[in-house]
């Protein structure tokens, strides 16, 4: 019999899909089921970016397009770039994906050999480790603890950069846990990678119009511009636009990064549709006021959340600032029962949560933390408020 690849048993399904799944089947059940679980922005984009996608209909020359995206697409991403303080690309920096999940994974391909390092800090994005795991990379993960807020510190990234990984992943704002870097902190932590130049520093930066309580959003390279030589921004139309369907996701990349990218596309996916190319343009220079107010209402449900958890005895949650999770301390649960079920871990808090109150979050192990849960909090306020008294609910019946 003829074995799959070695590679494929490396590629491990969503730990995050899998919860929303579970879901999904009780709700076809029948359950009132109120999902905490995928990170969706849940809105759509403004009417010009439908009509953008229109129009491209009504032209459509039915070809094949451009491997690294449309100089329209380009100039459009130069544009947002210029609008968040990054100044001096080309169009040769830039590359288009289907999403920024896509982008990570040839970043990943163009990047690391087998056996090489990526270091990047725990709480993580899922996908992190996994594709790691698929290009046979090894994980140096840096542990941040709820105790310092979730974030590293410099002398952390000193430690790490010391050994000289090929490949330092930074997330801000931070999937999973909404933390958003100050000024000061970026500013340090960019003194530091200053200082080790043997290391690609990807900045997964998809959450940067998503930041609250005027933190700003802070980027190495407008502190040492220089590091664009060995520095990779990642960005979505995903969180931003309300378009994670439409799967757009771009880099501003060291113009030899660049091309490999434009090389893997040319043998992966050719060229992004037209249509999504002049939705994705239209949002870009289009009208900025949904972005705007989303970030504005996620910030008021951020906290209704931080409220409600406030009001569980134990369970801490640092601060978010952006994006749109939270990510509570609850192993205060952990030893306790409800209704009989013992709760040894996060694992066993999401399931009996799930099955006793309707309501679904990840654990947080999915994301290497496994004393968390992360809840994502971008559903209407009623049913926001109605999954957090079941939260409270929950707590309050441990025995
Ligand atoms: C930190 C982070 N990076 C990348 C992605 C992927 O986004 P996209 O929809 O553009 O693939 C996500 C999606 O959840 C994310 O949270």
């Amino acid at each position: 019999m003829p074995q799959l690849a070695r590679r494929t048993g490396r590629a491990k399904p969503s730990a995050i899909m899998a919860v929303a799944e579970k879901a999904k089947k009780l709700k076809a059940e029948g359950r009132d089921i109120i999902s905490f679980s995928i990170g969706v922005p849940n809105f759509l984009p403004g009417e010009h970016v439908y009509e953008a996608a229109r129009k491209s209909l009504d032209k459509d020359s039915g070809q094949y397009g451009s491997n690294r995206g449309t100089d329209a697409l380009l100039d459009a991403f130069l544009h947002h770039l210029e609008g968040s303080g990054l100044t001096g690309y080309t169009r040769r920096n830039i590359v288009a994906g289907v999403g920024a999940k896509h982008v990570l994974y040839n970043l990943a391909e163009a990047l690391l050999d087998e056996g090489d390092t990526i270091a990047y800090p725990t709480p993580y994005w899922t996908t992190y480790q996994d594709i790691a795991d698929i290009v046979g990379a090894v994980s140096l993960k840096l542990p941040c603890p709820p105790e310092q807020n979730y974030k590293l510190t410099p002398q952390q990234l000193d430690a790490a950069l010391a050994r000289k990984p090929k490949v330092f992943l930074f997330n801000n704002p931070s999937n999973p846990t909404g933390m958003v870097y100050s000024k000061d902190e970026v500013a340090a932590l960019a003194e530091v990678v200053a200082r080790h130049p043997d290391t690609w520093i990807l900045l997964d930066d998809i959450y940067n119009r998503l930041v609250f309580d005027g933190v700003g959003y802070h980027n190495f390279l407008h502190f040492r511009p220089e590091l664009r030589d060995r520095t990779v921004v990642i960005d979505s139309l995903s969180k931003t636009y309300g378009m994670p369907g439409w799967r757009v996701g771009l880099i501003a990349a060291p113009e030899n990064v660049a091309q490999a990218l434009v090389a893997l596309n040319s043998n992966h996916i050719t060229n992004l549709p037209e249509v999504v190319t002049a939705a994705a343009i239209a949002a870009l220079t289009g009208p900025q006021d949904i972005p705007q107010r989303k970030c504005a209402e996620f910030a008021t449900k951020r906290d209704r959340v931080l409220a409600a958890l406030a009001g569980i005895p134990g369970v801490v949650c640092p601060r978010p600032e952006g994006a749109f999770y939270a990510f509570p301390d609850i192993s205060v649960a952990f030893g306790k029962t409800h209704d009989g079920v013992v709760i040894h871990n996060d694992v066993d808090f999401c399931n009996a949560l799930l099955e006793a109150k309707g309501v679904a979050c990840v654990p947080g192990s999915a994301f290497g933390e496994p004393r968390a849960l992360r809840i994502s909090y971008t559903c209407a306020d009623a049913q926001l408020d109605e999954g957090l008294s079941r939260i409270q609910a929950f707590f309050a019946e441990l025995a």
